[in-house]
């Protein structure tokens, strides 16, 4: 089951970063899949770990072009990048206290942090990357 899928108002239309949120979304859709079954708080956290490795690598590449193009929303999009590190650091932390009961609010973050994300702060940076040459 899809817990939520693509479509083509989450598009940067640079396609190297609509790739990479993709491929966001997709880690988000099976942390929420494992969920569903029962995993052990080990599990959810590997998953989490994954996710985050990538999700730094994509938002690494996000500030790079900012900084590259004098983007001037930088330190406020930096900051929600941070943010982003900061809860799943939480998680887990939680996780491994053994708390089960955070599946829930782990599968929420997700959603909403992304969803929000990419449909405001990612958006407002795409016809400035593009002017710029990017993509
Ligand atoms: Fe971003
Ligand atoms: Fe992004």
């Amino acid at each position: 089951m899809v817990y939520f899928g693509w479509t083509p108002e989450y598009s940067v239309k640079i396609a190297e970063l609509d790739d990479q949120h993709k491929k966001l979304l997709e880690m988000m859709n099976k942390a929420y899949e494992q969920a569903r079954n029962d995993p052990s708080p080990a599990e959810v956290s590997r998953l989490l770990h994954e996710l985050n490795e990538y999700a730094i690598a994509h938002f690494s590449k996000e500030e790079k072009y900012m900084l590259q193009t004098e983007y001037k929303d930088y330190e406020d999009h930096k900051g929600q990048h941070e943010y982003f590190y900061d809860q799943i650091a939480r998680f887990k932390t939680k996780l491994g206290e053994g708390d089960r009961e955070i599946y829930a609010e782990i599968a929420d973050f997700l959603k909403s942090w992304f969803l929000k994300h990419i449909l405001t702060n990612d958006q407002k940076y795409s016809g400035h990357f593009i002017d710029a040459g990017i993509g």
